[in-house]
């Protein structure tokens, strides 16, 4: 599993603190990443328990943990289809995590600054595709994170995924869009990383990024960009694991 920075006792207060929100009857998506694995963990010691819930994986690496954790699983389209169950709460991890802009910050901020707060980038595990799917279908999204993903304004590469074809067309979008892609590589494998949907990612570095809805939307736009790792409007709580406890924000 990919691993970032903060520490891992952060990770893990931040997972169980969302995993401590869901009830016996939940349909729950199950995020990617190592921070989500803490919730899907404490999920799993607490179905050992009794508790009744299914799982909606949001990859390939999210399904083999909570079969392994014992979580029975639908997919999305049986959860979310016209006889589904629908998704009561998604718990996922982000890699970094708009704050927002105060009107008092240097440079900036103010009545017409478009809200930043509660922004993600995601994707650093290239889930990000099928983490929205799940994220924007479920009633409340808990975001887990620690507190070093935490900043006033997002300014890490947008991972996009993109369909093979079109990864040169949709570069040149982007550069078009002030960002500087570049094709993620494999680790232990020749060549780029392939996603779980058998497309590549582009890891776009467009700087401080002040306007996170606008550039979404300029993105979602691209013929080839299959999707795009800014969360804009989707999170309900973010809870932020510290070296000493966490924090629950309501978005
Ligand atoms: C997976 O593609 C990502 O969106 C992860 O949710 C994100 O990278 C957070 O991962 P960590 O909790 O491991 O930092």
């Amino acid at each position: 599993m990919k691993t970032s920075g903060g520490s891992d006792a952060a990770k893990r207060r931040a997972g169980e603190s969302a995993a401590a929100a869901v009830s016996g009857g939940d349909v729950v998506g199950l995020g990617t990443g190592s921070t989500a694995a803490h919730a899907v963990r404490r999920l799993g010691d607490r179905v050992d328990a009794g508790l009744d819930i299914r799982g909606v994986p949001t990859s390939f690496a999210s399904r083999e943990l909570a079969v392994e954790e014992g979580i029975p699983c639908l997919d999305l389209p049986e959860a979310v289809g016209p006889d589904g169950p629908g998704i009561d709460v998604a718990i996922d991890g982000a890699d970094q995590v708009a704050t927002g802009v105060e009107a008092s910050d240097a440079g900036g901020g103010g009545a017409d600054d478009p809200v930043t707060g509660g922004a993600l980038i995601k994707g650093g595990g290239a889930a990000h595709a099928r983490e929205k799917l799940v994220d924007a279908a479920a009633d409340r999204f808990l975001v887990v994170a620690d507190s070093s993903k935490e900043s006033p304004r997002l300014d890490r590469s947008v991972p996009v995924e993109v369909l093979p074809a079109g990864r040169t067309a949709v570069a040149a979008a982007v550069r078009d869009a002030g960002g500087e892609p570049t094709l993620r590589r494999a680790e232990r494998k020749d060549g780029p990383v392939v996603t779980d949907n058998g497309n590549l990612v582009l890891d776009c570095a467009f700087g401080e990024i002040a306007d996170p809805a606008a550039l979404s939307a300029t993105l979602s736009a691209v013929p080839g960009a299959v999707e795009h790792g800014l969360f804009v409007g989707l999170a309900d709580e973010i809870h932020v694991g510290t070296e000493s406890g966490v924090r629950v924000d309501e978005v």
